[in-house]
């Protein structure tokens, strides 16, 4: 019977990796703490049509990338390929977008995408998403992409660039895709049969297409800046103003359109070195009708999300120790194993960390063993210790030993 191992592009995530993915998670709620972004957690599984109608109909994500079925009582089902239209979602349902009333949120978890594994590329990875909801202006764009920012370089990350455009609005945009299709149609054979069925659902997407000879096409192709209406030019304008007042360089990408087609106005990508072809670390932008599109009030929004994955390929480059225990208690005889229980018990009830082999063995040994964990310090107890009553601590940075009654770790008596 072959071996059962875990699903292609479902990936384990191991001790050793765990403090990269803690220094994560207290960055993140840390900054949107710092931020006023309070937390929501919706589930994993909505409603296909959430997504379908959410990030539309002629994107890879709901074309090819899902992962849906049907549950027992026939409800079409899928497993969140992204967090925005599930946060919207809730949001909506709990009545949490009542007028004039602006709602920030952050959210982290695991989200699916039936794709081609690669390097940062997997089927199930993880994402910190933050939207915010019910300011129309630029400067709550700022602030997003700040405090993507500020998370980015509390992790200690340096050469990102800011890729940013924008997508226009249902004033403008049409005159736009108007232009853009009557220039792809002049180039129609020269482009890939994806893109030639793109132009029919979606000529947008064709910007985003990988194939080189797509690309060297797109590259002529008219741009969003030339079509832009005043409102969205004005919020473009004082977005970039911002961001420098920010500090946070920014470059024009005017086919930047990214994979979802929720976005108006505001569009972005930060990207890194070092990851290979994956190098997009995050994505956002805003979505001025997707409240609406999904029932809810006529609600402006604006958000982005990190694939955590790409964030641990980056910090991996340098080596972060797994912290190790504060106490090892190393158990030198049978007769030290009932004191050792009580020991352990009466440090662990203290909120010390504790660890321990249960199978006595030579000090060399468990030397060895507190050594390979981290361990601050080792408690030994041995034969000897029984019998007169007292342990023997050894500080593992210093090697120095020093003996201690025994009640002063069973909680009898100024316990440690
Ligand atoms: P997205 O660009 O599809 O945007 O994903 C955001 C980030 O998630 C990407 O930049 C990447 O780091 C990571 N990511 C995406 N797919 C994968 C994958 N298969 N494996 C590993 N990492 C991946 C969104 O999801 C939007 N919901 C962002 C947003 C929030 N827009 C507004 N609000």
């Amino acid at each position: 019977m072959p071996s059962l191992t875990a699903i292609r592009g479902f990936k384990d995530i191991l001790p050793k990796d765990i403090p990269y993915w803690r220094l994560i998670e207290e960055k993140a709620r840390e900054i949107a703490k710092r931020h006023s972004y309070r937390e929501i957690r919706p589930p994993v599984l909505e409603r296909t049509a959430l997504f379908s109608r959410g990030i539309g109909e002629a994107t890879d994500i709901v074309e090819k990338e899902m992962y849906t079925f049907e549950d027992r009582s026939g409800d079409k089902i899928t497993m969140r390929p992204e967090a925005t239209a599930g946060v919207t979602r809730a949001a909506i349902e709990h009545n949490l977008l009542e007028a004039g009333r602006a709602l920030k949120v952050f959210s982290l978890g695991p989200m699916f995408r039936y794709e081609r594994p690669q390097k940062g590329r997997l089927r199930q990875f993880h994402q910190l998403d933050v939207e915010a909801y019910g300011d129309p202006g630029p400067y709550v764009d700022a602030e997003v992409i700040g405090l993507l920012y500020e998370f980015l370089k509390s992790l200690g990350l340096k050469d990102l660039i800011l890729v940013l455009n924008t997508l226009g609005c249902p004033v403008c945009r049409p005159a736009y895709r108007q232009a853009l299709v009557s220039y792809l149609e002049a180039h129609f054979s020269d482009l890939c049969p994806d893109c030639q069925r793109r132009m029919e659902l979606n000529p947008l997407r064709v910007l985003d297409c990988k194939n080189p000879g797509c690309r060297a096409i797109v590259l002529n192709s008219p741009k969003i800046g030339d079509f832009l209406c005043e409102p969205c030019r004005t919020h473009f304008s004082q977005l970039t103003e911002a961001l420098s007042i920010l500090e946070i360089e920014s470059h024009l990408d005017p086919y930047l359109v990214r994979g979802l087609d929720y976005y108006t106005r505001t569009a972005f990508e930060v990207h890194a070195g070092g990851l290979g072809a994956q190098n997009a670390v995050a994505g956002g932008g805003r979505y001025d009708g997707l409240v609406s599109a999904l029932g809810g009030p006529d609600t402006p929004g604006i958000g982005f999300a990190v694939g955590l994955e790409r964030l641990v390929l980056l910090l991996a480059q340098n080596e972060l120790i797994e912290e190790g225990p504060e106490w090892y208690l190393a158990i030198l005889s049978q007769e030290a194993i009932e004191l050792s229980l009580k020991i352990a018990s009466s440090l662990r009830a203290n909120g010390h960390a504790v660890a321990c082999d249960w199978e006595p063995g030579s000090l060399k040994s468990r030397l060895k063993r507190a050594d390979k964990m981290h361990a601050l310090k080792v408690l030994m107890l041995g034969d000897d210790e029984v019998k007169g009553s007292y342990v023997t601590v050894r500080d593992m940075a210093t090697g120095e030993q020093e003996k201690l009654p025994i009640e002063s770790f069973t909680g009898q008596k100024n316990a440690i």
